[in-house]
Order: C-alpha cells, then sequence, then structure tokens
C-alpha cells in the first residue's frame, strides 16, 4: 500500500471543510499531518486528544503571506502536500465586484497554491518521492458562471497539469482533484446572506468534505507505477451548471 510510505503529510486549508476532513482520514492512516489555516482554535480543536487521531501538528499560516509560506511550510519535511486552502468569490456579478475581493481569490486560491508548492518541492525533488495534490474545482474545468472563481481554478487546473511536465524524473505524483458542491464553509466566503447560503445545499444530496477526502486519498493509496492525474467528483444528482434534478431521498 503506497500511503504507507508516506510520513509526513502538510493540508493546508485544514481548519475546516475538505482540508479538515483530509487531515483527519490521513492520520487516522498514520501519518503525521502538518495542519495549516489562518484559524489557530480550529486547528488546535483538530488535533485534540478528544479526535482520537494520530499526529496532527497545526501551523498558523495565511497563504496570502508569502514570506510565512517559505518561512513555515518551507522548513518541513513533507511526503504529500495537499492544497486545499481556498476561497469562494462573491455572489456579486462581475462588473460590481470588489476589487478587493478579486485579489483575495486569485492570491489564495492561486499564488498561495504555487507558493506552498515551490516551497515544498525541494525536499521531495531531494528525496526522490513526494505526491502533491490541488483541489481545484468543476469551475476550474467547466464554464459555470463565477468568472474570477473559475479563472482561479482554471490556473490550478494547468498548475497541475504542467507540474506533471515540470517535475518529471523527480518521482513526485501530482494529482488534481475536482469536486463540484461539496457540503463546506465556502458558502459563507460568497455571500452573507444565510438563506442563500443555505440554498446551496438544498433540493438535491450533496457531497461532504469526506466524500472528496475519500478521493484524495484513494489517489494517494495506489501503486508507485500510477499516477491519478485528475478526479472530477461531483453530486449524483449534479451536472456542471447544474443541480437539483431529484430531490433527496433520491429517485422513485
Ligand atoms: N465546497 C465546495 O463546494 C467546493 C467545490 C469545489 C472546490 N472547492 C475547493 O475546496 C477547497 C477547500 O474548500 P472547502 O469547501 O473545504 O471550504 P472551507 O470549509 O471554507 O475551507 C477553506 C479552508 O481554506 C482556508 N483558507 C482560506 N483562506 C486562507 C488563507 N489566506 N490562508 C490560509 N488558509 C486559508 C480556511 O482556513 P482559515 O479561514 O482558518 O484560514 C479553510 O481551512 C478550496 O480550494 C475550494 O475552492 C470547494
Amino acid at each position: 500500500m503506497t500511503l504507507r510510505d508516506y510520513q509526513n503529510a502538510l493540508v493546508t486549508g485544514a481548519s475546516s471543510g475538505i482540508g479538515a476532513a483530509t487531515a483527519r482520514l490521513l492520520a487516522k492512516h498514520g501519518l503525521t499531518v502538518h495542519a495549516a489555516a489562518r484559524r489557530q482554535d480550529r486547528l488546535a480543536a483538530l488535533a485534540g486528544p478528544e479526535q482520537g487521531l494520530g499526529a496532527i501538528v497545526p501551523h498558523q499560516v495565511d497563504l496570502r503571506d508569502r514570506a510565512a509560506i517559505y518561512a513555515v511550510l518551507g522548513a518541513l519535511d513533507i511526503d504529500i502536500l495537499v492544497n486545499c486552502a481556498g476561497i469562494g468569490s462573491r455572489f456579486d456579478p462581475f462588473h460590481e465586484l470588489d476589487p478587493d475581493n478579486i485579489d483575495a481569490t486569485l492570491e489564495t486560491n492561486v499564488a498561495g497554491t504555487v507558493h506552498a508548492v515551490r516551497a515544498v518541492s525541494p525536499g521531495m525533488v531531494a528525496r526522490g518521492r513526494g505526491h502533491i495534490v490541488n483541489i481545484g474545482s468543476i469551475f476550474g474545468l467547466h464554464a459555470i458562471g463565477s468568472a474570477v472563481y473559475g479563472a482561479s481554478k482554471a490556473a490550478v487546473h494547468m498548475l497541475s497539469q504542467d507540474l506533471r511536465q515540470d517535475l518529471k524524473g523527480t518521482g513526485i505524483r501530482v494529482t488534481e482533484v475536482s469536486p463540484g458542491r461539496t457540503d463546506t464553509e465556502i458558502f459563507a466566503t460568497m455571500t452573507d446572506d444565510q438563506a442563500a447560503q443555505a440554498a446551496m445545499a438544498d433540493g438535491f444530496e450533496i457531497i461532504t468534505a469526506a466524500d472528496v477526502a475519500a478521493a484524495v486519498v484513494w489517489a494517494l493509496d495506489q501503486p508507485w507505477r500510477v499516477n491519478v492525474s485528475l478526479i472530477e467528483l461531483t453530486a449524483t444528482e449534479q451536472i456542471p451548471g447544474g443541480v437539483g434534478i431529484y430531490p433527496v431521498g433520491g429517485r422513485e
């Protein structure tokens, strides 16, 4: 089992959602998991003994702070990097978007991801082995209607594809996991309207953070000869751009 060959993982965006579920699952498999995000209290809860987990080491890092990425994350010896940190763009029409929100989306989802890979990859190259998993989105693979978020996730898609080229011969595997709508706190980054947030998960059976974490671990656990390049993962009743054909509870 390949996962047993890895010892140390770094999960960014580990304070909630897909990152938290992935950090927990990797710890359950016995890995030492370095968990990075801004909310220290959430990371501490993840690492708490009541969780009954293996070793989880919290690191308070803002992925928009380039110096912190290199100083804190670059100092770790990491076999697996899972880039989960990300935010959604605001729901506002494109021509009314706050320029600060545009910067926040691009800096977190693109620059933060690229610099995390750049900070951690030298150690992987030196050891001749590693695995980078980037959490993309169906918004990066299909035109769905959120131009800045879509652009940020399309960048994650090409980053993943081109890393396969740039790192060939190093023993580093690269996987992109691109989920559809997933039941996490990300909707709160898109709108303050709680009814609109709830509507994101209403009317169909939405996938969970644990579903995405399981896909990540499946890709990590493939034999060394196998590189899973891309997983697109949606709810059964969601197609890119449309949801809710059948209600929760499934078909008659
Ligand atoms: N939920 C979906 O429908 C969906 C679908 C496709 C793809 N995705 C992608 O999945 C990834 C995880 O999102 P999620 O759905 O699990 O949402 P989430 O629950 O809101 O988690 C986002 C994580 O990113 C971290 N983060 C945000 N900005 C950060 C920054 N500047 N520095 C460090 N960490 C930062 C947050 O931690 P702090 O706030 O504590 O820093 C949090 O841990 C994202 O890349 C997202 O684009 C989500």
